[in-house]
């Protein structure tokens, strides 16, 4: 891991935002928590995306469906047939890895030694065998790329096989029939099952979108980069049915759409871009990622797919019930084509905390804050009486009361000012409201702003107006 990961991971702990999960038990890999800031932050994001889905858009409604789905969802989605990952154990270490993983580190370090030929054309050989799914083929690269294991340092592999993502458990008790239920691997497709019921009972149209947020779980091995991957994850997925034929522009659409919304959050342009896929996953006939570029590099934030019908179709097949719809326009029945954003929520927070961690030198010294836009920043303000008498913490406080109903803020009195900045900035609260003897004789006070330092004079009854249009897109 590098060192500006280490950084963001080490502050992300120390000031509230996330923990390794059980951290008193020596944590669970791939598993965190979010603390007080973590949690106001992953609510401002979902409540952003939520808004923005159903909110500007009058066709897409929301839904939350249950985490258990009935077992015969994963057969016809495809999950229970293709959802795995290639794995090879180190018979020494008894470690295991992803086959694919462990060669395109070994093309990274043949990159490193400066050689790309020889890199290009050992990922060209792994393409190939993973779409034949030519298991010992890939175990014969291992061998001959002489890969050895980091922990045991021996090439003393086991043979390479298919491991399902899914999560299994079981429900009932144990004496009756026993049947085994999956953790949902993606919120799709409780949204896929539900198409009718949302459609008839809200009355859409196609096209028209149903969104949900929820908790996803994949038996991830590669759990690594802090909370890009997790084994327990949120989802943001909104599923989007149109007209067959009409579905490559709904696709460029949503996409450019999405790009726009992450730009809005204040990603820089040169941080962030579309990456379309040539390669696509078992549902889709045409699939794009927007990639930022993270401290490890760029990498997948959100996935724009075109579904197709698979889904509806596999569905239909296997309960047997019509996943049609009546186009009145063309007088008509079909299944709808889907078009599908989705996006991991952790990720997304993962991707906002990273760009706006700040180290900065000013005047010999470092700095750090987190520069969210004010609609994202867990804290939009804290009030602060510069000392603790002259009646100054009461009048703080009945500013706190003033504007607590519509924003989180908070009211502190303990340290100089100067600490109370410092505090501010690390969490990343863009105003700080300064209360001073000035204040009790004509009803002002200083907005001291983050990112530039600076303080204004204003007055008591602009803060509510202030904070609401800082506070909004
Ligand atoms: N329904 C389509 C689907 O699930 P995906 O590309 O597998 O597609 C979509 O996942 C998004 O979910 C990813 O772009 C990522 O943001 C998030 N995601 C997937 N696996 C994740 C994991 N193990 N940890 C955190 N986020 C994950």
């Amino acid at each position: 891991e590098n060192t500006q990961l280490k950084d963001i991971i080490s502050h992300a702990k120390e000031y509230g935002f996330v923990y390794p999960s059980s951290e008193i038990y020596d944590g669970l890999q791939a598993v965190y928590d979010y603390g007080a800031y973590g949690v106001e932050l992953k609510n401002n994001l979902k409540r952003l995306w939520w808004e923005s889905m159903t909110r500007l858009n009058d066709n897409i409604v929301g839904l939350d469906s249950a985490i258990f789905m009935h077992p015969t969802t994963w057969k016809a989605s495809g999950h229970v047939d293709s959802f795995n990952d290639p794995m090879v154990d180190n018979k020494d270490s008894k470690k295991r890895y992803r086959a694919d993983v462990l060669i395109e580190e070994k093309a990274a370090a043949l990159r490193k030694e400066g050689k790309e030929e020889e890199a290009k054309s050992l990922l060209a050989a792994m393409g190939k065998l993973l779409d034949a799914e030519d298991l010992s083929g890939l175990r014969d690269l291992i061998i001959n790329e002489d890969i050895t294991c980091p922990i045991s340092g021996t090439a003393n592999w086991t043979d390479v096989r298919q491991f399902n993502l899914m999560f299994s458990t079981q429900v009932g008790s144990v004496a009756e029939d026993a049947s085994t239920i999956y953790l949902r691997p993606e919120t799709a497709q409780g949204i896929f099952v539900n198409f009718l019921n949302v459609q008839k009972t809200a009355r859409m149209k196609v096209p028209f979108g149903i969104a949900q947020i929820g908790k996803a779980f994949r038996n991830e091995i590669v759990a690594r980069q802090f909370i890009f991957r997790m084994r327990e994850f949120e989802q943001m997925e909104m599923q989007f049915f149109v007209r067959p034929g009409t579905e490559m522009e709904w696709y460029q659409a949503w996409g450019a759409n999405r790009l726009k919304w992450h730009k809005a959050l204040g990603i820089p342009d040169s941080h962030i871009r579309t990456y379309v896929h040539d390669k696509l996953a078992h549902y889709a006939n045409a699939a794009m990622d927007i990639e930022f570029e993270f401290p490890f590099g760029f990498k997948e934030v959100e996935g724009i797919h075109s579904r197709t019908d698979f889904d509806l179709k596999n569905h239909q097949e296997f309960s047997k019930k019509k996943q049609q719809y009546f186009d009145p326009e063309v007088n008509q029945n079909y299944i709808p084509y889907v078009v599908e954003t989705s996006i991991g929520a952790d990720r997304l927070f993962l991707m906002v905390l990273c760009n706006a961690y700040t180290e900065e030198e000013v005047a010999g010294k470092m700095r750090t804050y987190l520069k969210f836009h004010p609609a994202i920043a867990p804290v939009k303000a804290a009030i602060l009486p510069l000392t603790k008498k002259d009646g100054l913490p009461e009048k703080g406080k009945e500013i706190f009361d003033r504007l607590k109903y519509d924003f989180n803020i908070v009211y502190e009195e303990a340290a100089s000012i100067g600490k109370r900045y410092t505090r501010q900035d690390l969490i990343g609260t863009p105003f700080c409201i300064a209360v001073d003897h000035q204040t009790l004789e004509d009803n002002t006070v200083t907005i001291r702003h983050r990112d530039t330092t600076e303080q204004e004079r204003v007055s008591i009854d602009e803060l509510h107006g202030r904070l609401g249009e800082a506070t909004s897109f």
